[in-house]
């Protein structure tokens, strides 16, 4: 059996250097970012981005609803990605960060696909429930509060159509996950959820130890 490739700083320099599909919008909204405090620990690293883009893609998305705007990175790939007639639903607790992305995303030409709403995931995802239906939703991505991520999967179950993609971004949580010392909510709540992934029969999923650790759920049509 193969075994994982050790990735050193050489090697993920490598592979951005072979695969990283860059330019002036994605490269100022993420020196922005870098400026604020914990600005680049939050957002995606930019072959998460890339991958995303991908994926909704993969997923034919039209309907995508990201739990977790920050300064809009994650959500300028993802709108990219959607036909013109697509939505990013994006949630997140605070205006002051999304702000920032709006006029990247104005230059990207994208902005009338996103809807930012403002609140704790929590509710904005029952508000999205009611208002979109349950199965209306191609895609999710969860990049927020760690201790509400059963939350907030479990409402992203309801939301996307069978076959439909979940992503949960941050499932190794900065090693965390293996230090038995970490006994706070965040992390007990990420080492929880990849337990119950992995025996969860409504689903398909892979954790991928790339960036972070991202987990790929796809709803089993039934
Ligand atoms: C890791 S950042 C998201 C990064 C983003 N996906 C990107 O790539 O730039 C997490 C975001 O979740 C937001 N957040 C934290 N708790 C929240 C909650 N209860 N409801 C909604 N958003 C929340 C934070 O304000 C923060 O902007």
């Amino acid at each position: 059996m193969a075994n994982q490739t050790d990735s050193s700083p050489e090697l993920l320099e490598y592979v951005r250097s072979v695969s990283l599909r860059d330019d002036d919008i994605l490269r100022e909204l993420r020196r922005e970012t870098a400026e604020l405090p914990m600005g680049q620990a939050m957002q995606v690293m930019a072959e998460e981005g890339q991958l995303l883009a991908l994926l909704a893609g993969l997923a034919n998305a039209g309907t995508v609803v990201e739990i977790g705007t920050f300064t809009g990175y994650s959500t300028l790939c993802l709108a990219r990605a959607l036909p013109p007639s697509g939505r990013v639903f994006t949630c997140d607790i605070t205006g002051r960060w999304p702000a920032i992305g709006e006029p990247y995303w104005r230059r990207a030409g994208v902005a009338d696909r996103i809807e930012v709403r403002i609140g704790n995931a929590v509710e904005t995802l029952a508000e999205l429930l009611a208002e979109l239906g349950p199965e209306s939703v191609d895609m999710a991505f969860i990049d927020a509060d760690k201790a509400s991520y059963r939350a907030y999967y479990e409402s992203a179950l309801e939301l996307v159509k069978p076959g439909g993609l979940i992503v949960l971004d941050n499932m190794l949580f900065f090693g965390r996950v293996i230090d038995p010392e970490m006994r706070d909510p965040d992390t007990v709540a990420v080492r929880e959820l990849n337990l119950f992934l992995r025996n969860d029969e409504r689903v398909e999923m892979s954790l991928l130890a790339v960036a972070d650790g991202i987990t790929l759920v796809r709803k089993r049509i039934r």
